[in-house]
């Protein structure tokens, strides 16, 4: 699948990434769609400057402003994120209007280019909150397990993370979930390394997946490895990152895809469990309370708000 689409939604792994969540300040939508217009020329005008550091933009918008800022039709799937319930956690949404998902591989590249969106919205947006990521280890979160591993590769990405002929006023364009994880690491290290692993269902230092039979219901990657009726894998794609500083320590996760059924499935699966309950036992270390969810467009899609 060749759709042109913003790069930060298919990009490899990169070691550096910000989140920045906004709200479009009512009254302003005019020249925030000129902003938003402004941002293809923008990002490649920042990767020309910083043209070794893999740098990537991904702009979208939630339902709850998506008519208000375009004036257009949502895609048919844009939907407030899921609110589910269960042993371990809650979650709802939390109503951003804006994502940017700024990356690369040098902290000032992602910061000159997220200032240089941030300062052409100016004070059509309001700054809701930001996280900075870096790359832990060889890509793991600070629980210690790689992270990622299962991911689709190579064309696959494009394929898993993008819409098709399926909706085409919105082709080439993707659904993006956000959820920040705070740790409780104190708790995760107090485990043995059996308990760990089994609650990944994953070894540690040498990252094998277990057997399927050896897995635990309760393990993250069972609640997570999905089948549609067809026996197909429900896949994603995820571009989580870690965040850290003395107080707290996390996880950002992302994921993309071509329907955010797909994550609202995986989600459902982890938090509320199986038919039996069997709940993912990862989230016994670590917490989120909301969650949000947006839609990605195509940079032409951006171009034409002008
Ligand atoms: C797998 C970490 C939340 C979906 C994994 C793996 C790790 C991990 C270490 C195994 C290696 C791999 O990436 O394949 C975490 C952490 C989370 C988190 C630390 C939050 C604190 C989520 C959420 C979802 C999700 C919210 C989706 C709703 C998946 C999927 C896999 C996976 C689809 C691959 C399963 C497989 O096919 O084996 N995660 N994850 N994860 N995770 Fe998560």
């Amino acid at each position: 699948m060749n759709l042109n689409h913003q790069t930060g939604i298919t990009a490899e792994a990169s070691s550096d990434a910000s989140f920045i969540l906004l709200d479009a300040v009512e009254g302003k939508e005019a020249s925030l769609r000129q902003a938003l217009a402004s941002c293809p020329e923008l990002i490649c005008a920042v990767q020309n400057q910083f043209p070794d550091a893999q740098l990537h933009a991904a702009v979208g918008f939630s339902t709850h402003c998506f008519y208000r800022i375009t004036q257009c039709e949502p895609p048919k799937e844009l939907a407030p994120f899921p609110s589910f319930s269960g042993p371990f956690l809650s979650v709802k949404d939390e109503a951003y209007d804006l994502i940017m998902h700024i990356r690369s591989n040098r902290h000032d590249a992602t910061h000159t280019l997220a200032l240089t969106l941030f300062k052409a919205m100016s004070d059509s947006v309001k700054l809701r909150t930001q996280t900075q990521c870096f790359k832990y280890l060889d890509n793991r979160d600070f629980t210690g397990f790689v992270d990622g591993t299962e991911n689709p590769e190579g064309e696959d990405r494009a394929a898993v993370a993008l819409v098709g002929d399926e909706d085409s006023d919105y082709q080439g364009g993707s659904y993006l979930n956000y959820m920040k994880f705070v740790h409780d690491l104190e708790k995760w290290e107090h485990q043995e390394l059996k308990i760990q692993e089994d609650t990944y269902g994953r070894t540690k230092y040498d990252n094998e997946e277990y057997a399927s039979a050896e897995k635990s219901p309760h393990a993250h990657t069972k609640r997570t490895s999905l089948k549609d009726e067809q026996g197909q894998s429900l896949e994603i794609l995820r571009q989580s990152m870690p965040f850290g500083d003395l107080h707290e320590q996390g996880l950002v996760f992302v994921s993309y895809s071509k329907t955010p059924v797909i994550f609202d499935l995986m989600l459902q699966s982890m938090i509320q469990g199986d038919e039996h309950g069997h709940a993912d036992h990862l989230m016994q270390y670590t917490h989120a309370s909301s969650g949000s969810a947006f839609y990605i467009p195509t940079p032409e899609f951006l171009k034409r708000l002008a």
